[in-house]
């Protein structure tokens, strides 16, 4: 799809939008012109998205909006936020902020209640909501919620009479067919499964996934207790290790989603771990791979205690404590995250709705099939201890993602590094963090 039809869309949405708003009415005419700058990543479409948007509600209101893009690794975006808001910036109006970020930047984020009408939150996911409230203040609107799938090349199993795999056995045995077959037929280049395995937030965000699947717990329970030293979790963690150099390329210890996307949409992947932004890029028309790959939960571990377990993740929009234009910032926000932006964000980038409606929308589910399965995982996702960890959350994660990341590396075994960090993270808890 390209850009101008989408904008065309958007503008009309917003026209009606603001007109519903009694934007274009006069409230804010061009007397008030202001400049705003919206902070939003740049992950495949992302960019285009959010311009394509701001701008639409900045025709309409006769504001200027500017897009700067942070770094797209979280943990990155996530330094230069806290950088900037310390230093009490406006230079930032409306900020793309990660579903676990609430709890660590709230101080600086504007309470948006007073600024937004009543019934802002309708229509999304109630627990989404909730995510987004403190007492009776806003901190955030939702944008767009994640639930990790895992991506499979439809053609390739067909070919080697293998099904999806349910279980992560599975899933190493097709992947250890194909990637021989493949590499026999000359493609030294072929992997069987590509993730994300950089030491930083999306790397827990994978763990969490392969430890909650063999019923190993999700590191802090929701009563603050630590509970990632346990013999599920360091299996989970020992199985992934064995996957480096052998079904992975060595390099995943580099990898965050960008870097297997590149992988897996050149055509050198049976599967992926990602979130569902990969889906329309892998099916865009100059993709090698489109038509040829299809979405699936991802696998579940063994035992009594398996399951499905995909993180849940997602991103919502704030204002900045420290904008010079609240009224107008809250508003941008407000319409970067209504239904109408959201279903064009499903539409042309796959980019899954926070809004239960758009999960029954015949445009919506015909562009990203896979959407009609989404409700499901999302009911089952695995939380990660954000709101229990409060503003540690940040470092707790980082105990965890540098643990895992040394068991991958070959440094240290599951249980030992498990126990270690153990350590690492009550030490953290005892200085009262949570
Ligand atoms: C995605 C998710 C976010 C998660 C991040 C990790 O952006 O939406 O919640 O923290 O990936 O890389």
């Amino acid at each position: 799809m390209t850009t101008i039809p989408l904008q065309d869309r958007v503008r009309r949405t917003a026209r009606r939008l603001a007109l519903t708003a009694g934007l274009i009415a006069g409230t804010i005419g061009p007397a008030a012109a202001a400049n705003l700058t919206v902070a939003c990543s740049a992950l495949g479409t992302e960019s285009d998205l959010c311009r394509e948007a701001a701008q639409a509600w900045a025709d309409e209101t006769g504001n200027t909006v500017e897009i700067v893009h942070p770094p797209n690794a979280a943990s990155e975006q996530l330094a230069l936020y806290q950088q900037l808001l310390a230093a009490e910036s406006p230079d930032i109006d409306v900020l793309q902020l990660d579903v676990v970020w609430p709890g660590i930047l709230g101080d600086h984020l504007l309470d948006l209640a007073p600024h937004l009408p009543d019934g802002t939150l309708d229509g999304h996911f109630p627990a989404t909501a909730d995510s987004v409230r403190s007492g009776d203040a806003i901190l955030a609107l939702p944008w767009f919620t994640d639930a990790a799938v895992l991506y499979y090349r439809s053609d390739l199993l067909a070919e080697h009479g293998l099904d999806v795999p349910e279980t992560w056995d599975d899933l190493e045995a097709a992947a250890a067919v194909v990637q021989a077959a493949e590499r026999a037929a000359g493609n030294d280049r072929f992997w069987g499964f590509v993730w994300q395995g950089r030491a930083y937030e999306g790397l827990t965000c994978n763990a969490l996934e392969w430890v909650a699947s063999e019923g190993g717990g999700t590191f802090i329970g929701p009563d603050g207790s630590i509970t990632l030293d346990n013999p599920a979790a360091a299996r989970a963690l020992d199985r992934a290790a064995g996957w480096v150099g052998t079904l992975s390329p060595p390099g995943i210890l580099t990898y965050a989603e960008e870097d297997a996307r590149a992988v897996f949409q050149s055509g050198d992947a049976l599967f992926m771990r990602n979130w569902p932004y990969a889906y329309a890029l892998g099916q865009s028309p100059d993709s090698p791979i489109a038509g040829s790959f299809d979405v699936a939960p991802l696998p579940r571990g063994a035992g009594p205690e398996a399951r499905h377990a995909a993180t849940l993740g997602g991103q919502h929009l704030a204002v900045s404590a420290y904008t010079r234009h609240p009224d107008l910032a809250a508003d941008l926000a407000r319409f970067m995250t209504s239904e109408a932006v959201q279903r064009e964000r499903a539409i042309a980038g796959s980019f899954a709705p926070t809004r239960p409606a758009l999960y029954e929308d015949a445009a919506v589910l015909e562009a990203a099939p896979f959407l009609a399965f989404l409700p499901a995982t999302l009911r089952e996702a695995v939380a990660r201890p954000a709101a229990v960890t409060g503003t540690a959350y940040n470092e707790a994660s980082a105990i965890v993602y540098g643990a895992v990341h040394d068991v991958l590396s070959g440094n240290a075994d599951g249980a030992a590094r498990l126990a270690e960090a153990h350590g690492d993270l009550m030490q953290l808890s005892r200085g009262g963090r949570w």
